[in-house]
């Protein structure tokens, strides 16, 4: 990696006196690197003392992100804290230098970019995450470069499930299953990062998403039933991922059901809404519905009844007799099934699968 790194002192002092502090480097892939070049300004918005502190993270975080792009990062590191003349200052220094791209970290910094810019080309790019130490730019240069990439699913709005339910017998237990949720939480991402508006109808996981993702976070079927049913009005694509209870307990105790008085007992249960059928009913003209298939034998037949009765689009089938693979893992190895096409993918991370689905998602989008 050929890296340089420079702080403007002494020569720069004006520069310096004006800004607080300013410092510039380069952070290059090095023999890998490919494509273009960025000059991008980043205007921060803390006193010198923390801006030399946090430097080196954000060296650490803008070396990782070229890398992964194959691009080189031209950078300028401004405080901008201080009055406005500054941040105006800052901002007609950039557009001289012929930044590509600035990153204001703070709200007063955003503003006043963008007067700065306003008679140019040059994109300010932002995170609604104003972290001082990185985060908070690295989220905006993946949203600018995502941004770059075309993708059908720009502006559409995916509906998605995810993780398992749990039905409630008692105050401390439920009926429920081992999903975690993973599988749906990289298709909203995947989703996410190619435009789509995501409304994440969340089980009870543990899984973090991106900020930009709607997340309605549900416990039971019926919750998640109203959840996904509101969602779907103003959804585009639907895409039922959650592992539903199928079943819930005919009567809630409300209070703990003791052992020792009632001895063997037997839970009286019900059926819960099928989620994806409901919406497959309601389904408008343009709507695109896709469902997986969660099986143990029989996977391709059982799979193509689900499409057919659930009035599905497309469904991604799941076996569990494939080892380490489906639930709590991060691998999955699925066949995605349309109305006259059938296509097997190998093994792969989730993350990698929602690729996949994403893609298909845009072929339907395309037909
Ligand atoms: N599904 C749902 N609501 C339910 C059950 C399932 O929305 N109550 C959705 C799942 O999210 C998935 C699809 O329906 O997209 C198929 O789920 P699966 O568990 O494979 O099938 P079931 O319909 O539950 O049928 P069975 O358990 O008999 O295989």
């Amino acid at each position: 990696m050929n890296k340089t790194f420079r702080k403007i002192v002494g020569g720069a002092l004006a520069v310096t006196a004006l800004m607080g502090l300013a410092a510039c480097g380069s952070k290059t892939e090095g023999d890998k690197a490919e494509g273009k070049t960025y000059k991008v300004g980043i205007v921060q918005f803390v006193d010198d003392a923390s801006l030399n502190q946090i430097e080196a993270a954000i060296e650490a975080e803008l070396d990782a992100k070229a890398k992964e792009l194959g691009v080189t990062f031209d950078y300028t590191l401004y405080n901008g804290q201080g009055d406005a003349t500054t941040l105006n200052q800052i901002g007609a220094e950039l557009v001289g230098k012929g930044v590509d791209l600035i990153v204001p970290i703070a709200t007063p910094a955003v503003k006043i970019m963008q007067s700065a810019t306003e008679d140019t080309e040059i994109p300010i790019v932002f995170s609604a995450v104003s972290d001082p130490v990185g985060s908070g730019i690295v989220d905006a240069l993946d949203a600018y470069f995502d941004s770059l990439t075309p993708s059908l699913l720009r502006g559409k709005r995916v509906l998605i499930t995810a993780g398992p339910t749990y039905e409630k017998i008692d105050p401390v237990r439920f009926i429920g299953n081992y999903s975690t949720g993973k599988m749906g939480f990289a298709i909203a991402e995947e989703c996410r990062r190619r435009g789509a508006e995501v409304v994440l109808v969340a089980g009870p996981v543990s899984q973090i998403c991106h900020k930009a993702i709607r997340r309605v976070d549900v416990e039971s079927c019926e919750e998640m039933f109203n959840a996904a049913n509101e969602a779907m009005d103003e959804a585009d694509i639907a895409v039922m991922a959650a592992a539903v209870a199928d079943y819930r307990p005919a009567v809630l105790a409300d209070r703990k059901i003791k052992r020792e008085k009632t001895g063997a007992m037997t839970l009286d249960l019900l059926p819960t809404h099928d989620i994806a059928a409901a919406l497959g009913a309601k389904k408008r003209d343009g709507q695109l519905l896709v469902g997986f298939a969660l099986e143990t034998d029989n996977a391709m037949v059982n799979a193509q009844e689900k499409l057919v009765r659930k009035n599905l689009d497309m469904i991604v089938v799941n076996s569990l007799q494939n080892e380490g693979t489906c639930f709590q893992s991060d691998n999955n190895k699925v066949t995605i099934m349309g109305h006259g096409f059938v296509e097997e993918y190998d093994k792969k991370p989730k993350s990698e699968v929602a690729k996949d689905i994403a893609d298909q998602l845009e072929a339907l989008l395309q037909s």
